[in-house]
């Protein structure tokens, strides 16, 4: 099986491919990615010299390119994350959301609409990783379910629908074998710092302030990344097609709440007085359109597929914690700009 993973140098893509390309050595493992400011190869530098693995620089919003692509390597399946992630960013540049989320998600499903029209047989999946957040925002109560209505607020979560919707477009107009999955919030190692539990991560190591939204009263459902890479293989392999799963921890927490258990891990591992990081916390102006609150119920996942998380969140967190500490070069290669050179070090001079 050659199976081409879009975003694969990204937080959740790298966790997914060094999974695929270690659990399946008789698969092909592709990885197309930008390397846009999300995208770092040293995510993967533990595999990259795996045979059955190979690195492909490219955007997806190049339809040309993917066709071509497409047309070389056959492909007999897609796992797509591919996308601008960052809320913020898509308030302040939504134009650039639509084209990657948007547009390269249809020039994906275009050419894997060749591939299966030319051999049904031969191309099986198309598989799109896709977000809580196009749910909307919950109240206090309640939590998204497979069938909850289509809600987006945010300029990102607005082109993770679109996308969702084009995907089951291709699967009732053209027959597509596809599947979606929606998670909620992931963390982990490689979580790039612009994202609340590594930038607060990052800025207690350093001790800058910790910028919180609003009064930190927003809720969100955390799932450990690799728990996440572990749904989606189960995901991919088993599910039905046209079949949504909904991925999450059932595991919310306030915003503040949060970043004080961060703040008190860190106290401890960096052997400062109790208390010492929580006086970092500063609250700022809120967030445009800020959701109130995510939660997934993932019972379906639970139910047909037999998956549930296997870190709880003060274990995960620990766990996180201890990789952003033994790995302080990974985060100031990322802050300072330098991992954009391990590319041109590994990849370009070789090739
Ligand atoms: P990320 O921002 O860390 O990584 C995105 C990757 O996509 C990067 O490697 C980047 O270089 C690549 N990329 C961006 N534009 C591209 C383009 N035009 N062509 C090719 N590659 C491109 O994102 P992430 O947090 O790992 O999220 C991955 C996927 O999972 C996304 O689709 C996101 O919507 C979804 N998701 C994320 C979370 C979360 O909590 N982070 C939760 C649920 C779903
Ligand atoms: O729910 C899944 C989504 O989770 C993914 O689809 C997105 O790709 C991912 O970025 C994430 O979106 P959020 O907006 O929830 O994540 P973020 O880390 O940006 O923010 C988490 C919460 O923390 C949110 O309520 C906003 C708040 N926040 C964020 C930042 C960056 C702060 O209070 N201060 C900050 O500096």
């Amino acid at each position: 099986m050659k199976i081409l993973i879009t975003g694969g140098a990204g937080f959740i893509g790298s966790h997914l491919t060094r999974l695929m390309v270690n659990k399946y050595p008789g698969y092909t493992i592709h990885n197309l990615d930008k390397l846009t400011y999300a995208g770092n190869l040293a995510n993967l530098s533990d595999i990259e010299n795996n045979t059955n693995y190979k690195f492909i620089k490219g955007d997806i919003v190049d339809a040309e390119f993917i066709n071509d692509l497409f047309i070389r390597e056959q492909y007999n399946a897609v796992i797509h994350l591919a996308a601008e992630s960052h809320v913020d960013r898509s308030i302040s540049n939504p134009l650039e959301f639509v084209m990657t989320n948007v547009i390269g998600t249809v020039n994906l499903l275009n050419a894997a609409k060749t591939l299966y029209k030319n051999n049904p047989s031969s191309f099986i999946k198309f598989y799109h990783v896709s977000t809580d957040e196009v749910y909307g925002a919950l109240g206090e109560s309640g939590m998204f379910t497979e069938e909850t209505s289509y809600d987006p607020h945010s300029p990102y979560s607005a082109s993770k629908a679109s996308s969702d919707h084009f995907v089951r477009a291709y699967h009732d107009t053209y027959g597509l074998p596809v599947v979606i999955s929606n998670c909620s919030n992931n963390y982990g190692p490689n979580h790039f710092p612009e994202k609340l539990i590594p930038l607060c991560l990052n800025n207690i190591i350093n001790n800058k302030p910790l910028p919180i939204y609003g009064k930190g009263e927003n809720i969100r459902d955390w799932l450990f990344v690799v728990d996440h890479a572990i749904a989606i293989d189960i995901i991919f392999h088993e599910a039905k097609l046209g079949n949504t799963y909904n991925i999450g921890g059932h595991n919310e927490w306030t915003n503040i709440d949060v970043i004080r258990l961060l703040c008190r891990i860190l106290d401890k591992k960096l052997n400062r007085p109790e208390g010492t990081n929580e006086k970092l916390i500063t609250f700022v102006t809120d967030r445009a359109g800020h959701d109130l609150r995510y939660a997934i119920d993932a019972g379906k996942l639970k139910k047909d597929l037999g998956w549930v998380p296997s870190v709880t969140f003060e274990q995960g967190l620990e766990l996180t914690v201890d990789w952003y500490l033994d790995n302080q070069n990974w985060l100031n290669n990322v802050t300072s700009g330098n991992y954009a050179k391990y590319y041109e070090k590994q990849y370009l001079n070789s090739n």
